[in-house]
């Protein structure tokens, strides 16, 4: 939708506004829009205005003078590269780059201010800018709040070539990915007519926050809770989570500890260091983690330990025996659960030339483990003793903050896991969160 206006109709009005003046200062606005600002603030009663383009602070003024003569108490602040010098005491001149607003304008200063406020956007009117200013606003923005993104005219002008596109080429991208979040409001855009405004498609809305949504129960792999599990409907998620069952050929049903491994090596990204999974069988977690963080993107090393042929029995302790951890194995080697043919893992993790596999049964692999900062350990070899080895080694090359999670720690009927783990959490002084996706979970101290 444009403006119903001839271009010599438009660029002779454009000429108008750019000689206008507010109280002696220069102030580029549209007396359509000045009209329409007029009704809105009296409306919406904003409690604060953010104003991203001061110029010579004429709009600022005037907006000082609409609220006082509404007798609203709204604070104002006006940002531009060049700070306005001279002063007003209901208007803060501040300085921004529109190349990077989060540089001068801190997160506690946005999230504290008194609400609902008014972003208006009307720097340098490039595409890039915009964008990032619009993006900066979206990110503290609350429901009621309203952005008005100024001069998209330039479209209409046919000069928007000369703003890398310009304003309405920021909001339709922003909006493309914002529209659960921001409206475009049709009453002010199109109050004298289709977008018959300076600022065509750039009023908008920030709508009311969803609440979450309510999915059916998680009943799976062990787990009942009725608690939410909106992560299942997040479509990052499910992208991340067919590429493990692509990886495995079939899907476990494990989504809530794919959830919890994909947030804990997504947290291990903030820590220096390669990740290693002791224990990948066909790699399902691996792969998901790889697709979600864009595995090549990383420049890491992602090491992948397994026998490929199940659980060697030669490291099973007595105790495992005593409950039957080697007929399990049997059973998963049957059922062809686990891979019995590492080409076929390989063939798998070939998207990712940074991903290693080793071959062969831990602990008589660690020394193939070369690297000496890790950032995640995924630890899931269902046999306590190469478990508690892997740990003990990987341990003293573990970045602070490194992640390392144990895929078995609570899970019912593998209990030999967890007395081992408590052993070694005690002898080396860690900590396992316990949860009730049947995983644990240790962050190393810092
Ligand atoms: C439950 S599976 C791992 C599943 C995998 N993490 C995933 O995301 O699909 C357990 C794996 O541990 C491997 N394993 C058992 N004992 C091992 C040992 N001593 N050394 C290396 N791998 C071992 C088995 O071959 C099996 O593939």
């Amino acid at each position: 939708m444009s403006i119903d206006l001839s271009t010599s109709a438009l660029t002779q009005l454009q000429a108008g506004h750019l000689k206008y003046e507010y109280r002696g200062i220069p102030a580029l606005k549209c007396p359509f829009d000045l009209a329409i600002y007029t009704k809105l603030i009296w409306d919406m009663k904003p409690r604060t205005i953010l104003e991203f383009g001061s110029f010579k602070g004429g709009s600022a003024l005037w907006l000082a003078d609409q609220v006082t003569a509404f007798g609203l108490n709204t604070l104002i602040y006006s940002f531009d590269i060049n700070v306005v010098e001279w002063t007003d005491p209901r208007i803060a001149f501040c300085k921004f780059d529109a190349s990077d607003p989060a540089a001068f304008i801190t997160s506690e200063f946005m999230a504290t201010l008194p609400r609902p406020f008014l972003a208006i956007e009307d720097g340098s009117h490039q595409y890039e800018h915009v964008l990032n200013v619009m993006r900066f606003v979206d990110r503290f923005a609350q429901g009621g709040d309203r952005l008005i993104v100024e001069d998209g005219i330039v479209t209409a002008l046919g000069i928007a070539d000369s703003f890398q596109g310009g304003p309405l080429r920021a909001i339709h991208e922003f909006m493309a990915g914002a529209s659960d979040r921001w409206a475009r409001d049709e009453g002010l855009n199109d109050f004298y007519g289709p977008n018959m405004t300076w600022n065509p498609d750039g009023y908008l809305l920030r709508l009311e926050d969803r609440l979450p949504e309510r999915l059916p129960n998680y009943a799976q792999d062990g787990l009942q809770t009725a608690h939410n599990n909106g992560f299942m409907a997040d479509p990052r998620f499910q992208k991340a989570y067919a590429r493990g069952v692509k990886a495995a050929g079939a899907d476990y049903s494990w989504h809530w500890r794919v959830h919890v491994g994909l947030w804990a090596a997504e947290r291990a990204m903030s820590v220096p260091g390669d990740f290693v999974e002791f224990g990948t069988n066909r790699g399902f977690l691996a792969s998901s983690i790889m697709e979600h963080l864009a595995w090549n993107a990383t420049g890491r090393r992602f090491m992948l330990l397994d026998t490929f042929s199940g659980i060697d029995e030669r490291f099973v302790s007595p105790v495992e025996r005593q409950i039957g951890v080697l007929e399990r194995n049997q059973r998963d080697i049957d059922s062809g659960f686990y891979a019995l043919s590492v080409d076929d893992v390989r063939t798998n993790f070939a998207e990712w030339p940074k991903a290693e596999i080793i071959v062969g049964p831990v602990p008589l692999t660690l020394e193939k483990l070369t690297g000496e900062a890790f950032a995640f350990v995924h630890i899931d070899m269902n046999c306590a003793p190469p478990e508690i080895a892997a740990l003990r080694f990987i341990w003293p090359k573990l970045s602070p903050g490194a992640v390392v999670l144990l895929d078995d720690y609570a899970y019912n009927g593998y209990e030999a896991q967890k007395l081992a783990m408590d052993r070694l959490a005690a002898e080396l002084g860690f900590s396992i969160l316990s949860l009730p996706t049947g995983q644990g979970l240790i962050i190393k101290a810092g």
